[in-house]
């Protein structure tokens, strides 16, 4: 089966959302934001429309990833990176490549467009093999100064962050609102909340600092 990627237009936006839905639910907590996240990243100032792919399999839209600008914040001055996520694959057309090809093409187009580097909160095992390191490497912390394992940085180009360190900002936009996740929620089919396995992992994950 052939993967596809193009960019997202207007006319995906509500099966991205949904998809994205399926792809995080109960995966993090029980339930998930990320779809209000997806629908929200669109109209904010921060969204990079030409990094915001989908991907086809079997010409079926099965995945979706969302960049936005961030900032490093280093005494007072402010560096213009760039942050994905989310990164969804429909969970029966995960593994077979799809979120690979989606952040291979878009690490490269992010390159051309000159950017100097991608900073993400990620699994760190999943992420190392498209570059992706411990950001402890760079200096680069979280808003408390400290460096969570899950805060990945990956330069686009050799040196690219050299005299760049200090605090990483992913802007209040991917902060969710409880209230109104709720709300946004009632749109979609109702889904039974439950309590995983992959949820402990990623409590793991996001309370491990190095
Ligand atoms: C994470 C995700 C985007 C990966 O997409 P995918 O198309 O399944 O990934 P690929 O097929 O390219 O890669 C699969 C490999 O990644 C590994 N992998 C997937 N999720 C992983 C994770 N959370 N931690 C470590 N490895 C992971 C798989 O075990 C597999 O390993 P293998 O190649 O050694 O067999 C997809 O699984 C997904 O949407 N998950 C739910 C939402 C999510 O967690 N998004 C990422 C948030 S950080």
């Amino acid at each position: 089966m052939e993967i596809k990627l193009r960019l997202e237009e207007e006319k995906d936006y509500r099966l991205i959302e949904e998809l994205t839905r399926e792809a995080f639910w109960n995966v993090h907590f029980p339930g998930c934001g990320e779809h209000l996240l997806v629908h929200k990243l669109r109209k904010a100032d921060e969204f990079v429309k030409g990094l915001d792919f989908v991907a086809l399999y079997d010409n079926k839209i099965a995945g979706n990833i969302v960049y936005a600008k961030a900032k490093v914040k280093d005494n007072g001055k402010e560096h213009t990176v760039l942050t994905f996520g989310p990164v969804s694959v429909l969970p029966e057309y995960q593994n077979r490549g799809i979120g690979s090809k989606l952040i291979n093409h878009t690490v490269k187009l992010s390159k051309e467009m000159g950017y100097k580097a991608i900073i993400i909160y990620g699994y760190p095992e999943y992420y190392k093999k498209f570059g992706f390191t411990a950001s402890k490497e760079k200096e680069i912390t979280n808003s408390e100064k400290k460096y969570p394992a899950a805060l990945l940085v990956l330069e686009l180009y050799p040196n690219a962050l050299n005299g760049i360190k200090g605090v990483f900002d992913e802007g209040a936009i991917y902060e969710i609102n409880e209230k109104e996740l709720e709300e946004f929620d009632k749109e979609f089919d109702k889904k039974e909340k439950t309590v995983t396995k992959s949820q402990e992992k990623f409590m793991e994950t996001a309370t491990k600092f190095l």
